[in-house]
């Protein structure tokens, strides 16, 4: 395949070349004779990364399953996606890792890997399924599967690979308890003590440790204060609040960790640099599960696009968003072939207008669904085409369904 006069970075530099792509892999980059994808006016960024998604599949697939997921995953520009073991059954188990792998070779359109879930209990399974990563909630939430209890939390840090990332929903449980029990909701200090709690541990176990969805500027601060803390970041916390999208969305409004007040919101802009990725935290539920109190909202579609437009107005830089959306997650949970638009890597490519203007509707996405927090908004900066290892993903009239995805972890 070759793709036409794109425009890209290569070495820390914008050129416009064509990109040749074999055997599903980047072979070179200059002017190539014959068929070619035009990209005249169009910015190629590597195929992203989203370490953060719930596809549901199994057991909730009337949420979603491994092919709308990756349908989704595709329309809005990512080319991998790491799944979360919030399943039904658990993702807990070397049985159910397989069963799960199985399910995804067959259904899913985009690269895919599967982290694997920690229990008060399982120990000795995550030694014998010897996943890449592990994720662990320390406090409740969909799936109720946390594991916040010092013992348990300390037999994970400690006896998970040291260099492996341990991905931790760092609210802690005791205080979200407390807190509920006194009518306080789900209060921040239950991510400031979750934050804290697992920030100690990991340096006790001099581990590294992957702090999901941060939501504010103090939080990233008190995990940096270990050297291998790493920080993800959510969309839905930097672009919507409590006051300014509270009231719009209702009782849609409901995530864990909460959104915030307009205030921290602006904050964790500003403790950006300190971030290692953006993960969308894709947790779709049916509108009717939402108006019944289901927590979490559907991202996929939306992340990148929401990024563009900071970057029309000014507010972030392009090469911040390939680096925390394609190059670090990669880099982070071990993708040797992902994650760059160079020779050698896979011919993952994302190619956006910068310049298109759109309006958000939930019934174009992909997603199963239906909704969308971001409804009506207006984005500058759009998904034009994905290939994914050198075949056409997705382009304007949406996703192929022709490639196969495979296991990256
Ligand atoms: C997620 C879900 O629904 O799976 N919900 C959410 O509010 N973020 C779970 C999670 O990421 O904690
Ligand atoms: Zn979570
Ligand atoms: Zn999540």
């Amino acid at each position: 395949m070759i793709i036409r006069n794109a425009k890209f970075y290569l070495g820390g530099r914008v050129v416009k070349k064509d990109i040749l792509i074999e055997k599903g892999k980047i072979a070179g980059f200059g002017k190539f004779k014959g068929e070619a994808m035009d990209a005249e006016g169009l910015f190629a960024l590597p195929g992203l990364i989203d370490p953060h998604v719930h596809l549901r599949d199994p057991g909730m697939t009337h949420k979603e399953d491994f092919e709308t997921g990756t349908r989704a995953a595709l329309a809005g520009g990512c080319t991998t996606v790491l799944d979360m073991p919030n399943t039904r059954p658990p993702c807990t188990s070397l049985s159910e890792y397989r069963k799960k792998k199985e399910i995804a070779k067959r259904k899913a359109l985009c690269d895919y890997g599967l982290h694997f879930g920690a229990s008060g209990s399982n120990i000795q399974g995550v030694k014998k399924a010897r996943p890449r990563s592990l994720k662990l909630y320390m406090g409740e939430s969909t799936g109720r599967m946390h594991a916040g209890n010092m013992l348990t939390l300390w037999r994970h840090f400690s006896n998970f690979p040291k260099n492996r990332p341990l991905i931790v929903h760092a609210e802690d449980q005791e205080t979200l308890a407390a807190m509920k029990k006194e009518g306080r909701g789900r209060p921040e200090a239950a991510e400031k003590i979750g934050v804290e709690k697992a920030r100690i541990l990991a340096q006790e176990a001099d581990r590294v440790i992957y702090f999901a969805h941060t939501t504010l500027f103090e939080t990233v601060h008190l995990a940096k204060i270990w050297k291998k803390s790493l920080i993800e970041v959510s969309p839905h916390h930097l672009f919507l609040s409590r006051e300014k999208d509270g009231k719009r969305l209702k009782e849609f409004s409901k995530v864990y960790p909460p959104l915030r007040s307009e205030g921290e919101r602006r904050e964790l802009w500003g403790a950006l640099y300190h971030v290692d990725a953006v993960g969308s935290d894709h947790a779709p539920h049916t509108p009717a599960e939402k108006r019944k109190g289901a927590a979490g909202f559907p991202g996929l579609e939306t992340s990148l696009s929401l990024f563009l437009d900071a970057y029309n107005r000014g507010e972030v830089e392009l090469p911040w968003i390939i680096d925390r959306m394609a190059e670090s997650p990669a880099r982070i949970f071990g993708l040797k072939s992902k994650g760059r638009i160079d020779k050698g890597y896979d011919g993952d490519i994302t190619l956006v207008d910068l310049k298109e203007e759109w309006k958000v509707k939930a019934d174009e996405f992909a997603s199963k669904c239906g909704w969308t927090p971001y409804e009506g908004f207006r984005l500058k900066g759009k998904v034009k085409k994905v290939v994914l290892r050198g075949k056409l993903a997705a382009d304007e009239s949406g996703v192929t369904g022709k490639t196969k995805g495979k296991n990256v972890l």
